[in-house]
Parts: structure tokens; C-alpha cells; sequence
């Protein structure tokens, strides 16, 4: 992402008060592309306010999908299956998520689409879905190294049995969404188990979806219902308040209406075993979505080691809980991350090069990081990488940092949290 943005974080000295989150970016995607293809309108409340998720609402229109958006909520009359035939390229943004479910639904279409997105976008890998994808029939084509542009032109679909090779509730979702399209049974079996909305959702509008063990099965000629959905609050733009709390011995925060699927939420897990007073009220269980309110207490931060499945279940955390880390008494080390080093950046130089900025020692590896504890971090000039999870993850860093700390292209956060900063600012007392 290209801008001139900056913000300034100054020091904090505390983090309370109570917030509520814009509606969970990986539960937006799926409702939305789930709701163009339902028979009937879908209406969800507390739809992401992130660009990516308007990512998903673009391409949406420009395949003939008819929306309207109000108030926080969105609209989405259903097309029961079929889509239209794009005229322009679909644009997907910064938005990994949108491209990669989206074409298991293009590869059941009976007409060619292509599929584009911005330069970080360009360069993250699609050979994880084209090949599942061509498998069942449909054609793709895709940039050297299988980067986007994809042209896909979709097939008749036969069903398939696939074992990811990465695990990736993205690929596991497109093609679970293929498989609505497929003749027979497709069936996707993860070595490790990745966050499952996709399966949630496809239940929520009435599919029939097995799970049993890491192995997720759905058969097609399936219809799908609309549903009226209100979209708990995303516990992945949560971490960076819970992080934030858990910086100060004393502090209280209330996150009301938060999702807590507990496929997600290995990160209350280790900030619990870090330490961290965490107490969960009000949980309710909404389209098959465990949702509730989160408290959070700061007290002394110890450390914790992550790696093997617990890697893959915080992948999106990771970078808030190493920017928190040498903070802590013991530090952390992370393994089994390479995965970061292709996601909207490298996540993982990204890290280690803003922590050292702020004066951290770190140690890099290959597949992640080890951070010492114990450590005082200083305020200086930092980069996003044009990556909002690192923006926010600095934001964060920068609460207990000596002197102001200077975030460059900060409207990064834009792409799953538009009102990050002003929020961060409502709560964190100077
Ligand atoms: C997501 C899955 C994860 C995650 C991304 C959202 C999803 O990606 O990093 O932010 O909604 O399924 P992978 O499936 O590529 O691990």
C-alpha cells in the first residue's frame, strides 16, 4: 500500500474502558459471498468496516451481484448459484481472503474471470488453490510462480479428495465452496485445523457440511438460504486491545459482542498463560458462532513459546504478541512461521526490523522469531510495510516505549480497521 500517512503513538500509562469491534473480517467474507449466491437477501449488521471485506462487495457487483449498504449493515440479494459474467477484471484488493474463496465459487461459473489485486497482493502465492482447484475441473491461469492475475474459467465440477499441503482455512474454504458446485463429495483433510467459518457459514445458510477431525466433507447440487445475521466483533483487530491491556499491570478493558470461536481464539490461551486476567461473560452461540463479552486485566506479563498447530491458530496474532514481547519477563519464542513471510508482507523481517528500530535485540529464523524478555524499548520512526496487522502491532508496541514513536504509512490499518487509531486513543490513558 502506497501513502504519505503517518501517526504518532505517545506513551501510555494505562489501557481501560470498555469497546466493540466492527464485525469479524474472515465471518464478513464468507456471509457476503455466501449471501450472493443464497436464494433470497441476505442481511448482516456489523459488516466489516475494512477495505478488504469492500474488496469482496466490489468483485460481488461486478459479477451482477445486487447490494446495498446502510448503516453498518449490507443487503445482498442472493442469485441462487449463478453469477454473471464480469466485463472488467475483479478487483481484489490487498485482499488475499477475497481472491482465494472467491474463485472456488468462479470455478463453478460457466464463464472466464480474472482476478487482480494490488502489488503486495500480486506477489502472494495462488498455486495452493489453482492446483486443488484444476483438479476439479476448472481452468486457470495465473503469473509466473502461480502469482496473480488468475484468469479462471470455470467447469462442470467433479469432487475431489485433497490434502493441503499448507494449512489454509482460505484454500480449505474455496474449496469447500467449489465443492457446492461439484459433482459427488469433496472433502478436504487439514494436518493441522485451521479456523472454521467456512464451514460455520455454509451450515448457517442451510448446506449440509461434515467435520470430522481435521477433515471437512460437503456434497454437492447443495441450494443455500439467505440469512438476517448481526457479525460479532472481529477478535483478530481485538488482540491488539487485549495486547494493549495486558502492557499494564492495573488495566481493565471490556470487549462486548466478540467473537470467540474457539478456533480463533488461542490467543486468550496464551495471554491467560502469560499472565494476563482474562474473564469471558455473556457467551451465546449465533449461526453456529460462539460469541461473547471479553474482560481483560493486566498483571505482571510473563512469556510464552509458540509453535507446531498453536502457530497456525494465531497466525494473524502473531505479529501483535511478538511486538508485546520483550516487554514481558521471559520473551517468546515463535516457530513453525514461515507461513508469515507471505502474507500481506513479511511478517516476520517486518517485525524484527521495527523492534530493533525501537533498540530490541532480536533473533530471526527461517520460520520465525525468538524475542529476550526483560527488555525497555525506545520510541523512534517505523514503517507499516503497508501492512495493517504490523501497523497496529507497533501502535501497540509504541504504549510502552520511551518517548513518541512515529508509525509511516499507518493507514495501512485501513484494510481490517479503519477506526484502529481513534479507538486505541479512547482507551489508552496517557
Ligand atoms: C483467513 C485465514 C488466514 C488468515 C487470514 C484470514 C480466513 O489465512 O491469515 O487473515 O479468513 O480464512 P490462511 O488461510 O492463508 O492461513
Amino acid at each position: 500500500m502506497k501513502s504519505d500517512s503517518s501517526v504518532i503513538i505517545r506513551p501510555a500509562r494505562n489501557v481501560s474502558g470498555a469497546v466493540r469491534l466492527p464485525g469479524d473480517k474472515s465471518i464478513s467474507h464468507r456471509y457476503a459471498m455466501l449471501g450472493a449466491i443464497a436464494h433470497g437477501t441476505t442481511k448482516l449488521e456489523n459488516y466489516s468496516t475494512g477495505a478488504d471485506c469492500a474488496s469482496t462487495l466490489g468483485c460481488l457487483r461486478t459479477l451482477g451481484v445486487v447490494w446495498r449498504k446502510e448503516n453498518g449493515s449490507v443487503e445482498i440479494d442472493g442469485t441462487n448459484l449463478e453469477l454473471r459474467a464480469p466485463t472488467s477484471p475483479l478487483d481484489c484488493g490487498n485482499s488475499g481472503s477475497t481472491m482465494r474463496m472467491l474463485s472456488g465459487i468462479l470455478a463453478g461459473q460457466d464463464f472466464t474471470s480474472e482476478l487482480i489485486g494490488d502489488e503486495s497482493l500480486s506477489r502472494r502465492p495462488m498455486s495452493r488453490i489453482i492446483k486443488p482447484l484444476e483438479m476439479m475441473g476448472a481452468k486457470i491461469t495465473a503469473s509466473d510462480g502461480g502469482r496473480p492475475p488468475l484468469r479462471i474459467t470455470g467447469n462442470s465440477l467433479k469432487a475431489i479428495s485433497y490434502e493441503t499441503p499448507v494449512p489454509s482455512a482460505q484454500v480449505k474454504t474455496a474449496l469447500l465452496f467449489a465443492g457446492l458446485y461439484a459433482h459427488g463429495d469433496t472433502a478436504v483433510l487439514e494436518s493441522v485445523r485451521t479456523r472454521d467459518h467456512g464451514e460455520t457459514a455454509l451450515r448457517a445458510f442451510g448446506a449440509v457440511v461434515q467435520q470430522q477431525g481435521n477433515e471437512s466433507r460437503i456434497s454437492g447440487g447443495q441450494k443455500l438460504d439467505a440469512i438476517e445475521a448481526q457479525i460479532p466483533g472481529d477478535l483478530s483487530s481485538a488482540a491488539f486491545f487485549l495486547c494493549a491491556a495486558a502492557l499494564f499491570p492495573g488495566s481493565q478493558l471490556t470487549i462486548d459482542f466478540l467473537l470467540l470461536n474457539p478456533t480463533r481464539a488461542r490467543l486468550l490461551d496464551v495471554l491467560i498463560g502469560m499472565g494476563v486476567g482474562i474473564a469471558i461473560t455473556q457467551l451465546e452461540e449465533k449461526h453456529g458462532e460462539l460469541i461473547g463479552t471479553t474482560q481483560v486485566t493486566g498483571k505482571a506479563l510473563t512469556g510464552a513459546n509458540i509453535s507446531g498447530a498453536h502457530t497456525a491458530e494465531l497466525i494473524d496474532e502473531i505479529p501483535v504478541l511478538a511486538a508485546i514481547a520483550p516487554y514481558s519477563t521471559n520473551g517468546m519464542e515463535i516457530r513453525d512461521a514461515r507461513e508469515l513471510r507471505v502474507k500481506e508482507s513479511d511478517r516476520i523481517a517486518a517485525v524484527a526490523t521495527n523492534l530493533r528500530a525501537m533498540g530490541a535485540r532480536v533473533e530471526e529464523f527461517d520460520d520465525g522469531l525468538k524475542i529476550p524478555g526483560g527488555q525497555e524499548l525506545h520510541g523512534t520512526e517505523l514503517d507499516s510495510f503497508g501492512d495493517h496487522r504490523i501497523a497496529m502491532a507497533f501502535a501497540v508496541a509504541a504504549l510502552r516505549a520511551k518517548g513518541e514513536t512515529r508509525i509511516n504509512r499507518s493507514d495501512a490499518a485501513v484494510i481490517s480497521y479503519p477506526a484502529f487509531y481513534e479507538t486505541l486513543d479512547s482507551v489508552a490513558e496517557c
